[in-house]
């Protein structure tokens, strides 16, 4: 049977350059078309609290164009939850968020906020809407995460990305997500990755039998500069295929 992981698309960073510059472009909503296009299976973005890239506007913006779903980061915390609400994306991920940080630092600690999350995720985990966590691979995470109801979880792949590029502790940090997959599986959780993947990186991750999505947004905007966003999301995809086999 072939493995077909599912590719999510996060086009948070085109809003972040549009809003560089305070422009109207480039649109968030064009890259939404492109993405749906060029075969990806659902489009990603993280509404910060500060709204430093995608604004509810382009969250409303971009379900009125797209017929992929849509995957809305949020942290959790009541303003967000009544976003996700309002406007039903079919998948939600909660993610850690810190107000100083340049980007996701890593996953959520669910041990720690469990009270929190339990308060504030209730609701969704009750609606119609796939409701998932970002943790990073780690066994008490994935059991604190199954105690918490959630289906499903993606894996922060952000250390293993780093190491990746620093060429050290790999293998160390593959392990970690491969083992940490297994667990949940065994747990009966679907398991994503996303965070840091590259064209180079990403095929070990994709390899992983039990990882069945992946979300992945800097490099692929970034990579566009100089491809195009429909040539860098069919490449992408190649890659995983290949590496899914
Ligand atoms: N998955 C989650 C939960 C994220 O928060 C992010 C970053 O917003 C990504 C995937 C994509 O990470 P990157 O932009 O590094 O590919």
């Amino acid at each position: 049977m072939i493995r077909k992981i599912r590719l999510g698309i996060n086009i948070d960073h085109v809003a972040t350059l549009r809003n560089a510059r305070g422009e109207n472009y480039p649109k968030v909503v064009d890259a939404a078309k492109i993405v749906e296009k060029s075969g990806a299976d659902l489009i990603t973005v993280h509404v910060r609290e500060d709204r430093r890239h995608i604004n509810e506007k382009d969250l409303g913006d971009i379900l009125d164009v797209i017929n992929i779903p849509l995957n809305l980061e949020i942290a959790a915390n009541p303003e967000m939850v009544n976003i996700a609400l309002q406007y039903k994306p079919k998948f939600i991920c909660f993610v850690p968020e810190k107000r100083k940080e340049i980007t996701t630092e890593g996953g959520l600690d669910v041990i720690k906020n469990f009270d929190n999350l339990k308060k504030n995720i209730q609701i969704l985990l009750n609606s119609d809407i796939n409701t998932s966590i970002f943790i990073d691979p780690d066994k008490d995470q994935l059991i604190a995460t199954h105690k918490l109801g959630v289906k499903t979880i993606e894996f922060h792949t952000g250390t293993y990305a780093n190491a990746f590029m620093q060429k050290t502790n790999v293998e160390k940090e593959l392990k970690k997500i491969t083992e940490s997959a297994a667990f949940a599986n065994e747990l009966g959780l679907n398991c994503h990755a996303g965070h840091g993947l590259t064209f180079e990186n990403v095929s070990p991750i994709a390899s992983i039998k039990k990882i069945d999505e992946l979300n992945i947004g800097h490099f692929i905007i970034a990579n566009s500069i100089f491809d195009g966003l429909e040539t860098s999301i069919i490449k992408m995809r190649e890659i995983i295929s290949k590496a899914a086999k």
